[in-house]
């Protein structure tokens, strides 16, 4: 884990819910991958004592653009002391036409930058948005990508063709619940599917992150029996394997 200090260059509100901050980094930062992310400090006290867990939406060579909240209260020229990088990126599997990305009650922000890298690679994108997540706008992402939106019970148009045809699955559900509203997504897609394959849904688990290097035992998801820090190992958990 190292640590550097970043400047805003450049905040552009992309919705009516989120802002994208553009940061100038040294280029050992701009390598971060889709599922890593940053612990970052905008304060220059320990006033809130946690970082907060900054998702990437796209790097450059030498700027890394990030999504936060407009509630985040940030400016321009501002120093920000980063933490990073943390945890593994995104698992695909090598054949893949279609992936499925579903934000469940809460903003589909860690999902966003693989996006880009899917559509240059030919994958077909849908973007499933679901109870709360449905308050996201969509304007600025690309238009090839698929948006549909459903309710709170998980329900959306042809949800039974749309699970089918998925050849891989990324989730992002509300902090406040990660095992409880994984468990019910998983009970949906085994009813709706005859199998769950290894490594075909994913759950992405964003627990609070004291170190960020596996040292506190904080962020640890039970899987097959054992327990994995998400900082570390994660942020994506293959369900089947959560749930068996
Ligand atoms: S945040 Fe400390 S072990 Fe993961």
């Amino acid at each position: 884990m190292k640590e550097a200090m970043a400047i805003i260059e450049r905040i552009r509100q992309v919705n009516e819910t989120h802002q994208h901050l553009e940061l100038a980094v040294e280029p050992w930062l701009a390598e971060i991958k889709p599922g890593q992310s940053l612990l970052a400090r905008t304060t220059t006290t320990w006033d809130p004592y946690l970082r907060e867990q900054w998702y990437p939406v796209a790097a450059t060579k030498a700027l890394l653009t990030i999504e936060r909240p407009l509630t985040t209260v940030v400016s321009p020229g501002q120093v920000v002391n980063l933490l990073g990088i943390v945890g593994k990126p995104y698992r695909f599997r090598k054949t893949l036409r279609n992936v499925l990305l579903l934000a469940y009650n809460t903003e589909p922000t860690p999902l966003i930058m693989m996006i880009d890298m899917l559509l240059k690679n030919r994958v077909s994108v849908t973007l499933v948005l679901l109870g709360d997540a449905a308050n996201y706008g969509t304007t600025h992402l690309p238009p090839e990508v698929e948006i549909l939106k459903g309710d709170h019970e998980m329900n959306w148009a042809n949800r039974v063709t749309t699970i089918g045809w998925a050849d891989q699955v990324f989730a992002v559900v509300p902090q406040a619940d990660e095992p409880g509203h994984f468990r019910r997504l998983y009970e949906m897609f085994t009813q709706l599917r005859a199998d769950i394959p290894q490594g075909h849904l994913w759950g992405i688990f964003r627990p609070p992150l004291p170190c960020g290097i596996g040292a506190c035992s904080s962020c640890l998801v039970r899987v097959k029996g054992e327990h994995l820090a998400a900082c570390t190992q994660g942020p994506a958990f293959d369900l089947a394997a959560v749930m068996g």
